[in-house]
């Protein structure tokens, strides 16, 4: 059942290239036509909404602050990014014309359910992006977009994330046509970039021994701070829950930005900084970051685009990654860190699959 693979996360882990091409099937445009995405919503809705509401937890939430990045650059809709469980209490104000994306792995986790309930009943219309066809989620939402990434049973949310990241960049791509935000230029690049994501995943997957002799080297650190910027900054919230859930390590996600107003006093010797800077608009600036973090013996652990030696004098360990177009960079960038804390928790013994104290879907409050 695990297909040769020691645990279902590692089996899900290099199952992307294929849950990432199940999730894009029948959904790039063809010739002249617009993406296909078979959405509930009719153009003209699509063109009512003044603003977009992403409800989540965990794993989904962070691929929501990616959407958010997406959404917003291309189809030029602001939106707000809440924790499930956090929504409902503040007495939220839904103006009119709001849409509430529920993004759901399993389509059961409570908070995320309570919050849609509570948008809709203030007058949201709703999307769910689920990976469970007929699920709770699925049949409260008047419109669900499902990744197709197969049963995820490793409780680490892996190839559902990378699937959701894909559902959400076509999703914006849609309302950008619709809304006429979209510049065809980029429209047909990132398009170009979509058909060509499976291959570049297959290619990210074989960095698996490398990522494990980074394992080797610092499993037995106490702490980590994960930073990025721009979409990326969500991928380094990420790294730093796979590692803190399934290792028990403390770890810590930050824009690189805001390193410089606090956690700038952690950092010594004995903390890894792991970094990701694909080669985008926000290189330079997280460069000079990185820089401030290695004048006080921050030690850097660097994923960089091939051929980018900028981090070359200041990182320990630097490990490059395909060229790619600067809006999949984070679908491919945090697959080594899904790797390395896989990695670290099994060479110190956890039980990957099913961590502690942590359950598949949260049914609970
Ligand atoms: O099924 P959901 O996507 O609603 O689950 C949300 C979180 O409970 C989930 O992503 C959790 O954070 C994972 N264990 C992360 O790996």
């Amino acid at each position: 059942e695990k297909g040769g693979f020691k645990h279902f996360m590692q089996k899900e882990i290099f199952e992307q290239p294929l849950a990432v091409s199940n999730t894009l099937l029948d959904r790039l445009p063809l010739d002249g036509g617009g993406v296909p995405l078979g959405l509930a919503f009719t153009d003209e809705e699509l063109r009512s909404f003044q603003r977009i509401t992403i409800l989540a937890c965990g794993t989904s939430r962070h691929a929501g602050l990616v959407g958010q990045f997406y959404l917003e650059q291309l189809a030029r809709i602001g939106v707000e990014v809440d924790y499930g469980s956090e929504y409902r209490y503040r007495d939220p104000v839904v103006m009119a014309d709001t849409l509430a994306i529920g993004i759901t792995q399993s389509g059961e986790t409570a908070d995320t359910l309570a919050a849609m309930k509570e948008a809709a009943a203030r007058g949201a219309r709703g999307m769910a992006i689920c990976n469970v066809q007929g699920s709770t989620a699925a049949r409260l939402a008047e419109a669900t977009l499902l990744t197709h990434a197969g049963p995820e049973i490793g409780v680490a949310s892996t190839k559902a994330f990378t699937t959701q990241l894909v559902v959400l960049l076509l999703l914006a791509l849609r309302l950008g046509e619709a809304r006429g935000t979209l510049d065809p230029a980029v429209r047909a690049e990132i398009i170009q970039a979509l058909r060509e994501l499976p291959a570049l995943l297959e290619r990210v997957a074989s960095t698996e021994r490398k990522i494990h002799q980074w394992a080797q080297k610092w499993h037995e650190a106490t702490d980590f701070l994960y930073l990025g910027r721009g979409p990326l900054y969500p991928i380094a919230l990420e790294g730093a829950l796979k590692l803190k859930e399934l290792s028990y390590i403390h770890a810590e996600g930050y824009p690189a930005g805001e390193m410089k107003h606090g956690p700038i006093a952690l950092i010594d010797r004995h903390l890894p900084i792991v970094a990701v800077m694909p080669r985008d608009a926000h290189r330079e600036k997280v460069l000079s970051n990185l820089q401030e973090a290695a004048a006080r013996d921050g030690r850097i652990l660097a994923l960089v685009e091939e051929g980018d030696t900028g981090l070359d004098h200041i990182a320990e360990d630097v490990l490059h990654l395909p060229k790619v177009n600067p809006w999949l960079a984070p679908i491919l960038y945090v697959v080594p860190l899904q790797l390395l804390s896989y990695h670290i928790a099994v060479i110190r013994g956890c039980d990957v699959d099913q961590p502690r104290n942590l359950a598949k879907s949260v049914t609970v409050e």
